[in-house]
């Protein structure tokens, strides 16, 4: 691929810009950010670790210039406020609307064709405000999220287990949100079930941090994560430039799948050149179904909160 831009160059965006050359994915990265010379910045700091982390991709920063984004095949969104103590990630709504509606406005004018993965949060609500905006087809356009949180809840496996993290196998549902719905059925490691390996009150403890995961981390630090949020996006990228067809949790629109229709909400894809390629359906059991609708509600919620604010011209 020749280009790939990252708009914002905050933690996740940078982070993100960084692994995308380090895996040499494309010609050059363009890191875009609205404070001087900060993208510029960063992206001359990855620049100088080609030599040492042995990549070709050049990686260029800007301040505002979409023209520089221009040709660009796959654009990651990270621009927006980071969570602070306290606030969930729909407070988040109001502040970070405008910054994603007016990132996709700029940069599809000079990449009308390119596949647009959303960070930014309150992440499924997000993805749909770059979807309206964009008006391009909804399998070009979807939200990492899922990544990030299997990623979380393979590790808290892999310590509960102390086993090796690249063993573990699973998929989870539903919004970005502390309703997300990770799927101990359909977890396993090396092949064996999850189940059979620790107790329900392990795996429910394990669940529930896995959904409160990216507050965790808030508390911690002040906030919000990047390391795995940045490589979680940059292999939804690898998986789509080199059309591998992986399938991995991701913030898609649905059109009936799940019995659901017009809500982003987290649910197993196949990601390849032409971005979602399909969506699977998993048979769920009644529990889960349910867990998933709720979560579905509450995305959805946001969603016609995001609706009644006509940020979006039609
Ligand atoms: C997290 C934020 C980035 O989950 O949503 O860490």
């Amino acid at each position: 691929m020749r280009k790939i831009t990252v708009i914002g160059a905050g933690n996740v965006g940078a982070t993100c810009a960084n692994m995308i050359a380090q895996k040499d994915l494309c010609r050059e990265v363009v890191l875009l950010d609205i404070k001087e010379g900060v993208a510029e910045g960063k992206a001359l700091d990855i620049w100088q670790t080609s030599s040492i982390n042995h990549f070709n991709t050049r990686v260029t920063g800007v301040t505002n210039d979409y023209l520089k984004t221009k040709g660009s095949g796959i654009i990651v969104i990270t621009s927006g406020m980071p969570r602070k103590p306290g606030m969930s990630r729909d407070d988040l709504i109001k502040m970070n609307a405008s910054i994603v509606i007016n990132a996709v406005e700029k940069v599809i004018r000079y990449s009308p064709e390119a596949i647009i993965i959303v960070v930014t949060n309150p992440l499924d609500v997000m993805t749909y405000a770059a979807y309206k905006t964009a008006r391009k087809d909804s399998r070009k356009v979807f939200g990492m999220a899922g990544i990030l949180d299997t990623g979380r809840y393979k590790a808290f496996i892999a310590d509960a287990l102390h086993v090796s993290p690249k063993d573990i196998h699973s998929m989870l549902l539903g919004g970005h949100g502390d309703a997300m719905v990770p799927l101990p059925r359909y977890t396993s490691i090396s092949g064996i079930p999850v189940t059979e390996l620790l107790n329900k009150e392990e795996i429910d403890k394990i669940v529930e941090r896995t959904r409160k995961g990216g507050g965790e981390l808030v508390n911690l630090m002040g906030t919000s994560a990047w390391y795995a949020p940045g490589a979680a996006a940059a292999q939804m990228v690898e998986t789509i430039v080199d059309d591998q067809h992986r399938i991995f949790p991701v913030s898609a629109l649905l059109k009936g799948e799940y019995g659901m229709k017009d809500v982003y909400i987290g649910v197993p894809v196949v990601l390849g050149a032409g971005g979602i390629e399909e969506i699977i359906e998993l048979k769920l059991n009644k529990e889960e179904m349910k867990l998933l609708q709720n979560s579905a509600n509450e995305v959805k919620a946001t969603m016609n909160l995001l609706d009644e604010m006509d940020l979006i011209a039609d």
